[in-house]
């Protein structure tokens, strides 16, 4: 018997997709609302909300810790989430799925649990200029404890990583490259296949923050093998307090607990607990099912779309704003990457982007300004903020002739 055809994701609909969304139909000051901040954090469709409502009106109790009903719904829901969130980047395992709060806390697991085990004085770590602040700091702070040592890969005026910088980095004392997919501040695309090829090569573990890529691009952990990959929930259209640490099984079994309580313990006595195995060794106290059940529910919401749809729409949008913004006088784009996600920074003349935030928002359009939890990159670029507009699977040309509009009235009010 020959296979079922694989059901095709339905045609890209936006104004059915828009319709899912119920904060995008109001006006703000009376115009309306153009969301251009997904970067920092994505709207939620209705079916995010529904299920998490659902949730805590019919199947809400504590989840691994009770013997009756409702407690197996609940926790039934929340290992089914951990199973979906492993189908959708690529491992059948879903022990190798931790459920954290968000990127950052994944990597500060990550540089707490298995860099105190694994990294001596003297170990490196390589970074690179473009990362965001989750992705430098928890370094810096086991910098401190450790004696490790933190190094830079650097951009180019692109916004690129400069790759035979990079490749020279990677010394015989770097145990770890730990690299963002996808630039929060500037849209670059690394090419973490690539990165995580050469890291291995030369003996180092990768870990790449995916909290910028998953939203845009289907994306395969075993493909790339990748030994840690982090990203947030409420970027991927999902709640806020849920984000994901994978990393490879024998990773996870080698590494030590990070914080310790109920949950992640087999048993305790005051002379020795025994921990419980992967990954609720990393899950300490109550975790976020419900949060969690959301997450899946906008997974499920992405595929439904696809991936690859989103990545067009999106890629669509990012040309057009890009030709739309170079028009307007003075504007200049800070990152200019041959291959870039729907994000776009920009500055204009002399005038400050808090400036320009607040003049776009009265004409109903929702940016991002300041350095985007990217000090570094801003010292780099030589400028002390930017203006941001990230796009998600929701936005329009409309959304963008909002933004060029507001811009003119900002060249208007600034002579
Ligand atoms: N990391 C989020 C951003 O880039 C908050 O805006």
């Amino acid at each position: 018997m020959s296979a079922l055809p694989k059901a095709k994701p339905a045609p890209f609909d936006i104004e059915r997709i828009r319709a899912d969304f119920p904060i995008l139909s109001q006006t703000v000051h009376g115009k309306p609302l153009a969301f251009l901040d997904s970067g920092a954090s994505a709207q939620k469709p209705r079916v995010v909300i529904d299920t998490m409502s659902r949730m805590y009106e019919q199947s809400y109790a504590n989840v691994h810790r009770g013997i009756y009903h409702l407690s197996q719904v609940s926790t039934d829901i929340y290992e089914k989430a951990r199973e979906t969130v492993a189908a959708f980047i690529g491992t059948p395992d879903s022990r190798e799925i931790v459920f954290v709060r968000n990127a950052t806390e994944a990597i500060n697991l990550v540089a707490y649990s298995w860099g105190e085990k694994f990294l001596q004085p003297g170990d490196e770590v390589l970074i690179s200029h473009m990362e965001h602040h989750a992705n430098i700091v928890p370094w810096q702070l086991l910098r401190d404890r450790r004696g490790i040592v933190l190094k830079v890969a650097p951009v180019n005026d692109r916004g690129e990583l400069i790759w035979d910088d990079f490749v020279a980095l990677i010394g015989p004392r770097t145990k770890l490259v730990a690299i963002t997919h996808v630039s929060n501040t500037l849209g670059t695309i690394v090419p973490v296949a690539d990165v995580i090829r050469v890291a291995h090569e030369k003996g180092a573990l990768a870990l790449i923050d995916g909290s910028q890529a998953v939203q845009h691009m289907p994306v395969d952990v075993k493909a790339l093998d990748a030994d840690f990959y982090v990203f947030t929930g409420h970027k991927l259209y999902g709640p806020t307090g849920i984000g994901v640490l994978y990393a490879k099984a024998a990773l996870l079994e080698a590494m030590p607990p990070w914080q310790g309580g109920g949950d992640m313990i087999l048993s305790v006595t005051f002379e020795k607990t025994e921990y419980n195995d992967i990954p609720h060794k990393f899950e300490a106290g109550t975790p976020a099912f419900v949060e969690a059940a959301g997450l899946a529910a906008a997974i499920d919401y992405v595929q439904g779309i696809g991936l690859e749809a989103i990545g067009a729409h999106e890629h669509d949008l990012l040309l057009y704003a890009t030709e739309n913004l170079k028009a307007i006088n003075s504007l200049q784009i800070i990152g200019e990457a041959e291959d870039k996600a729907g994000v776009i920074s920009f500055v204009m003349g002399g005038i400050h982007p808090h400036d320009i935030g607040t003049i776009l928002d009265r004409e109903g359009v929702a940016v991002r300004v300041g350095q985007h939890c990217a000090h570094p990159l801003m010292e780099r670029f030589g400028v002390p903020a930017t203006v941001r507009a990230s796009f998600g699977l929701y936005n329009t040309r409309a959304d963008i002739d909002a933004l060029c509009a507001g811009l003119q009235r900002v060249r208007e009010i600034f002579g």
